[in-house]
């Protein structure tokens, strides 16, 4: 099979499209001919920083990056009985840890996947893993959402923002949305019920009273963020586990939680995905789909920092 391999961190020019043999599955295991693979920021970073690629693979040489997939059930281990051979399928395979996603076959965990509603394609379902799975983590299981939340959404253009924006209005919030003004449009159209121009104005000039808010920023973001924060209200924050000492005092002192999250694959996140993807609930955005061999290509549209919903590679 056609794989892509990096031997180690730095430029695009790493990224090495491979023959290599099959995966085997475990028991536990299916192996999905892939269609999709959705590009998040994580496979750039670990692509790049030696330091990232270490945290994530330890020392193992080559590392097919990669973790969100969709495609189709070719093979079955013995202990699967939720998948037969021809289901379509999408998940994040493997987060945190070693997905293997950048290749034509890929061996998930059953418990990883979901069958791909008939409604949304394979680049749909696999722009929905990992970011629709962090958005719904984020704000279902860590800040535990509810109807009439004041919810601000930082990059509510990007990947895991754009979802973000249509899971908080779908548990009731009432939600804000930040990104760039050439984007004002698209963030509104996701049902954000206001939208912030983040090189217009600073947030914390006119927000207050915020029950939640979901950062995908860090930096100043983050700090400015404690501001307009109700006290023992929630940040999430997602680029980075390290929270500055800054942000830790600031927080103390008015009584606001900021927690890192780091997303997980779990079997009832993709179930809950899979049934807002059939509900058309989520609707996910794809910015640009590129051929497997123009991999390089992908990763150069995530670096810019300022993609529209997600980017894609066709297998
Ligand atoms: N901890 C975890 O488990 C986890 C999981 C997923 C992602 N992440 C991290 O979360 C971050 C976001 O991921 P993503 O997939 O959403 O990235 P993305 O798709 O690359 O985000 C791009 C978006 O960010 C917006 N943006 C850039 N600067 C901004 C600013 N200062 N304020 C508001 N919006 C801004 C851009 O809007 P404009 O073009 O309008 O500027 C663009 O639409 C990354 O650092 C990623 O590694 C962490």
């Amino acid at each position: 099979m056609k794989a892509i391999i990096l031997q180690k961190a730095g430029g695009v020019k790493n990224l090495e499209v491979v023959e290599m043999d099959k995966p085997t599955i475990k028991s536990d295991e299916v192996l999905v001919k892939v269609a999709t693979i959705g590009i998040n920021p994580v496979d750039v970073k670990a692509r790049a920083y030696e330091a990232v690629l270490g945290w994530i693979y330890e020392d193992k040489r080559p590392v097919v990056l990669g973790w969100d997939i969709a495609g189709e059930v070719v093979e079955v281990g013995e202990h699967v009985s939720r998948f037969k051979i021809g289901d379509q399928v999408f998940g994040m395979v493997r987060f945190f840890g070693n997905g293997q996603a950048y290749a034509e076959y890929v061996a998930s965990p059953a418990s990883h996947l979901a069958l791909k509603p008939v409604n949304v394609s394979h680049e749909q379902a696999a722009a929905s893993s990992m970011v629709a799975t962090t958005a719904y983590q984020a704000l279902v299981d860590v800040a535990q959402i509810k109807r009439g939340d004041r919810v601000v959404i930082h990059g509510a253009s990007g990947g895991v923002g754009h979802l973000a924006v249509q899971i908080a209005k779908h548990f009731g919030a009432y939600v804000i949305g930040i990104s760039s003004g050439k984007n004002r449009d698209f963030v509104l159209s996701l049902g954000a019920d206001e939208h912030v121009d983040y090189t217009a104005e600073n947030f914390k000039t006119t927000l207050k009273d915020i029950d939640i808010v979901l950062d995908t920023i860090q930096g100043a973001t983050l700090l400015d963020s404690v501001d307009v924060v109700r006290s023992k209200g929630m940040i999430v924050t997602l680029p980075s586990p390290e929270i500055p000492a800054e942000v830790k005092t600031k927080a103390d002192e008015k009584q606001v939680y900021v927690e890192f999250m780091m997303v997980a694959s779990k079997q009832e996140t993709i179930l809950a995905i899979a049934q807002l993807l059939e509900a058309e609930i989520l609707k996910p955005h794809i910015d640009k789909a590129f051929a497997f061999d123009e991999i390089g290509l992908a990763h150069r549209a995530l670096e810019t920092n300022h993609v529209v919903g997600k980017v894609v590679v066709n297998v």
